[in-house]
C-alpha cells in the first residue's frame, strides 16, 4: 500500500495516535514544525495530509529516518543499490573494535562494518538515509527489547531460541536472523513509503534550543521526553547514531530526562516559541512534570490553552499500568504575537467530552 510509514519500532512512538494529533492542527495551518521528530510518525501524517513538514531530532539516526521519509520525495533503493550495500567482505570496523560482545556477535559486527562502509557508495543522501533507516531496522530487530540499554548476558540468553522458549514460550527467531535478511524483509515496506506530497520538506538534526525561532512554521508540534516515562533516548538509541558516525558519542544535554532541570527546560522552552502561533503538545499522565505544572508554565506565554484527553495503550508500558494510560493535548493559541495566521479563521478543536472514545 501507498504512503504507509514502514515497521519503525520507537520508543515513544505516536503512529497509533499521529492521526488524532493532525486532526487537532488548525484547519488552515499548512505548514508543521515537529520539533522532536523521534520516528517522524506525527510529520508522516503531515506530509500526508499535503502539509510542509519540518522535522528535527537531537539524534543522528532520527534524523535519516526523517530525510528517508518526510524529506525525501522520490529516491528508493533498487537492486542495483543492494548490490552495493552488500559487497565485499566483513570488515573489522568501529562496531566490532567496540561493540563485539556488546551488543553484538564479532562476525555480525564485522557485517555491520561493512555496510557502513559500502553506504557511503551510494548515489545520494535519500539513498543513504533510507539504506541507514533499513540498518536501524535491522540492529533494533536483532536487539532484545529493541533498544540498547540491555547488558550482553542478557542478550545472549534472549537470544538463545532453546532457552527464550522455555523460558517465555516464544523463541524470537527474529534476533538471530542476518541484518542482511532483515534489510531485505522491509526493502519493500521502506521503499513504497516515499512519496512526494508536492511540498519540499526538511529536516534538522539539533538541539532544539538552537533552532527555536529561526524554523518557521504554521503549528510547532512538540513531543520531548517526559521524566518517569521511557525517556533516556540516547542509552537506548545513542549505538546506532555511533554506528552512523563510527566513533563513540558523549550524551546529548538538554534531554528532559532529569526531574529537577526538566520544569527549567520547559520553561526555556515555551519562552521560545513565541514566533509561532499554535502548538501542540503531547503529554501522558504518567510524566513529570504534572498536566497541572505543565498548564501553569504553559499559562506565562500564552493566553488560549485547551487539553483534550484520550485513552491511550502503549505497547512498553508494564501489565498493570496498560490501561492506565491517557494521552493528553495541550493545544495552544498564542494570541500575544503577530503570526502568519493571523487572518484565517480559528482553531477547530473539539471538545474534550466529544474525544472520548476507546481504541
Ligand atoms: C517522545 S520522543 C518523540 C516521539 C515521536 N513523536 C514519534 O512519534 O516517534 C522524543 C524525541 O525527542 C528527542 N530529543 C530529546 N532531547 C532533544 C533536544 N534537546 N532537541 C531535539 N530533540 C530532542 C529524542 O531524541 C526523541 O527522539
Amino acid at each position: 500500500m501507498k504512503n504507509k510509514p514502514p515497521k519503525i519500532n520507537f520508543i515513544g512512538n505516536k503512529e497509533k495516535l499521529a492521526s488524532w494529533i493532525c486532526d487537532l492542527f488548525p484547519i488552515a495551518a499548512e505548514s508543521v514544525f515537529d520539533a522532536f521528530a523521534g520516528s517522524s510518525s506525527v510529520g508522516y501524517e503531515a506530509k500526508k495530509r499535503g502539509m510542509r513538514v519540518i522535522s528535527n531530532d537531537i539524534l543522528k539516526i532520527n534524523a535519516q529516518l526523517a530525510t528517508a521519509l518526510i524529506e525525501n520525495k522520490r529516491e528508493t533503493l533498487e537492486e542495483s543499490d543492494l548490490t552495493i550495500l552488500f559487497a565485499g567482505k566483513p570488515v573489522k570496523g568501529f562496531m566490532y573494535k567496540n561493540y563485539a560482545n556488546v551488543y553484538f556477535f564479532p562476525n555480525e559486527c564485522m557485517e555491520l562494518d561493512r555496510y557502513r562502509k559500502n553506504v557511503e557508495k551510494l548515489g545520494s543522501t535519500y539513498k543513504k538515509a533510507l539504506a541507514l533507516s533499513l540498518l536501524r531496522r535491522a540492529m533494533i530487530r536483532k536487539m532484545p527489547y529493541s533498544r540498547f540499554t540491555i547488558d550482553w548476558n542478557t542478550i545472549k540468553k534472549l537470544r538463545d531460541e532453546v532457552h527464550s522458549y522455555k523460558t517465555y514460550g516464544r523463541k524470537r527467531a527474529y534476533h538471530n536472523l542476518s541484518f542482511r535478511e532483515h534489510v531485505l524483509a522491509n526493502l519493500t515496506a521502506y521503499n513504497q513509503a516515499v512519496f512526494d506530497n508536492g511540498k519540499d520538506n526538511r529536516v534538522y538534526n539539533r538541539d532544539i534550543f538552537d533552532l527555536l525561532g529561526t524554523v518557521q512554521a504554521d503549528v510547532i508540534y512538540l513531543d520531548p521526553p517526559y521524566s518517569g516515562t521511557m525517556n533516556n533516548y540516547f542509552g537506548f538509541y545513542g549505538a546506532l547514531d555511533e554506528y552512523i558516525e563510527s566513533k563513540k558519542l558523549k550524551p546529548f544535554k538538554n534531554n528532559f530526562v532529569n526531574r529537577k532541570s526538566a520544569l527549567e527546560l520547559f520553561d526555556r522552552l515555551f519562552a521560545n516559541l513565541t514566533s509561532y502561533k499554535y502548538w501542540v503538545m503531547s503529554y501522558n499522565n504518567s510524566s513529570f512534570p504534572s498536566k497541572e505544572e505543565l498548564y501553569t508554565l504553559l499559562s506565562k506565554y500564552a493566553s488560549s490553552i485547551e487539553i483534550i484527553e484520550k485513552p491511550h495503550r502503549y505497547k512498553v508500558t508494564g501489565k498493570e499500568n496498560k490501561d492506565r494510560n491517557t494521552e493528553y493535548l495541550f493545544v495552544v493559541k498564542n494570541l500575544k504575537k503577530t503570526h502568519v495566521l493571523d487572518d484565517i479563521r480559528d482553531m477547530q478543536v473539539v471538545p474534550p467530552q466529544e474525544m472520548s472514545y476507546q481504541e
